[in-house]
């Protein structure tokens, strides 16, 4: 999950390296460095903490070089310190590297016998000291990369490798995580994301999997596994490099839960004509493999597994689907069984994520008929190698905890949806009511963040809890499972969720005056249940705070708080207007308690290793 970039350039690259950290700091935040070749001689500066303290040594002791590699880490193998972040060094070589070296145990044993010397507990270490043994060996550093390569085990090891034996190229690999290679005027880079390289160029090459580059100033010479130089091609960048500024917020979740409205307005664009959902919004060929599938089987994590949950409950009542949700983790270890014309759904923020990657090339052995990836990010991994496409448009989403990219992900499901209830005859104007519900949502979600300031107020009676509990009903019991998480991700309060029906099979011991109790309640058909499983809690003295459609009216007493939507919903709108008010609890709830809530411990954006 640690962010790498890398540039042989014809300047001083140590603010270029620097300007791509930030960009990549989303993916890991525990001790960042970069290393340079100054005057032919290798120089390296690493802190422990931000991409900040890193700037802050630098501007104290400046480094130059006309060739370099930096790193942000998210620690694997060894605690955050300074000795543990990259680059690691062997004499005159220094390697940056995302991913786990299984077999480092084995290596490292192997080189202390042959006199070498560690000076960290990480697993890349190894990667760096068997180049150098090599190096000696061979006299040329990409045999010596390929020849490490070739010894290492645990299928996620790409790095990037500088070495003053070859100053003015770098050598990167790709080994299980992406290599993207950017083509610059005045020099090329290379990174594990293509964020960091588009502030300087948009045209890049990707790395295949067990290719080697050697990536110098003005050429770019790319190897596959078996050693042949080979072509890779040059793509545009369909992203823009966009503004990373806070604005008027106090942070990036603040600033990406207000920008709700606008993303899920780009969501939409072009994909509503005349009260229909285009099929082409999913790609050119989705027409015919829409009007096969019979099922659909959903693989995810985290938040976007949550989504995956919201979709099963409409894909069965709109579109009269079957579906099946799995954790992307869990799917790739089973042995599913795939009925005939089932359309396997893969849902990312990041397209990244290594267990949801793993889950879609499992998913492709097993006679799928066509595998879709809704996605927030481009020329992710997850776009390039699913048959179909759907991207969500959010925009980059930089605060670890998702927001804005989940609401845009229950939009596309909700398009997905609407496309395939059309195939099973739902009737126009049954469908162009649905799509009007769907228009209505970056309007009602405007409203609904006028509860702002009610619910910071709210926050109050959590900031000194240890625990809370969330109940739903429906479609909205996995909006409780989100808002649930969004709590303990980032204010690290102990948060579950529950269906309300559970409660009275387990979880209403746990329920006392300290245990504020979290429910969302439209006015649907279930409310009267919910009802009941409310008095369940006020009956033991819990504390409930019920976000409420404005017609349901609640006996209010003391141990009752009820926080009035703005607006009376439709049942299929429920779930992303409901989630807002629990995005803007977590998030206050976090700034009462003073927690790092962009960057909370322990976590990285972009999730690559299993
Ligand atoms: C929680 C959160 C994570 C991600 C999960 C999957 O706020 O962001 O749970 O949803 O790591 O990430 P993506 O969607 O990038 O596959």
């Amino acid at each position: 999950m640690c962010g790498i970039v890398g540039m042989a350039g014809g300047q001083n690259v140590t603010p270029i390296l620097m300007e791509g950290l930030r960009r990549l700091e989303y993916r890991g935040y525990d001790s960042a460095g970069l290393a340079v070749i100054n005057g032919g001689r290798l120089q390296r500066l690493r802190r422990m903490g931000k991409v900040q303290a890193l700037q802050e040594a630098l501007n104290g002791n400046p480094l130059s070089g006309a060739s370099g590699v930096a790193h942000t880490r998210w620690a694997t193998h060894g605690k955050p310190s300074e000795i543990n972040a990259h680059p690691h060094t062997s004499g005159g070589i220094a390697v940056v590297h995302n991913g786990i070296i299984e077999n480092h145990e084995a290596l490292r044993e192997q080189l202390e016998a042959d006199g070498y010397r560690f000076a960290s507990e990480t697993d890349t270490e190894v990667i760096v000291h068997r180049i150098n043994y090599h190096l000696a060996r061979a006299g040329d550093l990409r045999l010596a990369v390929s020849r490490t390569i070739g010894e290492l085990e645990g299928g996620y090891a790409s790095m990037v490798v500088l070495s003053d034996a070859q100053p003015d190229a770098l050598i990167a690999a790709r080994i299980g995580t992406p290599v993207v290679v950017g083509l610059g005027g005045d020099g090329n880079l290379v990174a594990s994301d293509v964020a960091a390289l588009l502030p300087v160029t948009s045209r890049l090459q990707f790395l295949e999997e067990g290719d080697v580059a050697v990536v110098g100033r003005d050429s770019v010479r790319i190897f596959d596994a078996g050693g042949r130089e080979v072509q890779r091609p040059v793509r545009v960048s369909e992203q823009t490099a966009d503004s990373v500024d806070l604005g008027r917020h106090r942070h990036y979740m603040e600033k990406e839960i207000h920008e709700q409205p606008a993303a899920l307005t780009r969501a939409l664009a072009n994909r509503i004509e005349d009260g229909a959902i285009a099929d082409s919004a999913f790609g050119p060929e989705a027409r015919s493999i829409l009007a096969q599938t019979a099922g659909v089987h959903i693989v995810a994590c985290g938040t976007s597994y949550h989504a995956g949950l919201v979709a099963r409950y409409q894909l069965e009542e709109v579109a009269r689907l079957p579906c099946a949700v799995d954790l992307a983790s869990e799917y790739r270890y089973r042995s599913p069984v795939v009925p005939e014309n089932t359309l396997f759904v893969a849902i990312s923020q990041s397209g990244e994520t290594v267990d949801t990657l793993a889950a879609l090339r499992a998913a492709k052995e097993l006679g799928y008929l066509a595998t879709l990836a809704i996605c927030n990010v481009a020329e992710s991994s997850l776009t390039r190698e699913a048959d179909l496409t759907f991207l969500t448009r959010a925009g980059i989403e930089i605060g670890v905890a998702s927001t804005k990219a989940f609401t845009t992900q229950l939009a596309a499901l909700l398009m997905l949806t609407i496309v395939l209830a059309r195939q099973r005859g739902i009737g126009a104007d049954t469908e162009r009511q649905i799509v009007n519900h769907l228009a209505e949502l970056p309007g009602l979600v405007e409203q609904s963040l006028l509860l702002d300031g009610a619910i910071a107020e709210l926050a109050h009676e959590f900031a000194d809890k240890h625990h809370a509990l969330f109940l739903g009903r429906g479609a909205l019991n996995p909006v409780a499972m989100e808002g649930a998480l969004k709590l303990k991700e980032i204010s690290y309060i102990h948060a579950e969720a529950y269906a309300a029906g559970e409660l009275k099979h387990g979880p209403l011991a746990l329920v006392d005056d300290d245990m504020p109790v979290v429910a969302v309640a439209p006015n649907n058909e279930l409310l009267a249940k919910l009802r009941s499983n409310l008095q369940e809690v006020r009956a033991r003295g819990g504390r409930l705070f019920v976000f409420a459609d404005p017609a349901v009216e609640f006996g209010d007493d003391d141990g009752v708080r009820i926080l009035r939507m703005p607006a009376h919903v439709q049942p299929i709108q429920e779930p992303l207007l409901y989630t807002v008010p629990l995005q803007l609890l977590a998030y206050h709830v976090a700034v009462l308690r003073g927690t790092d809530l962009d960057q909370p411990r322990n976590l990285a954006k972009t999730v690559t290793v299993e």
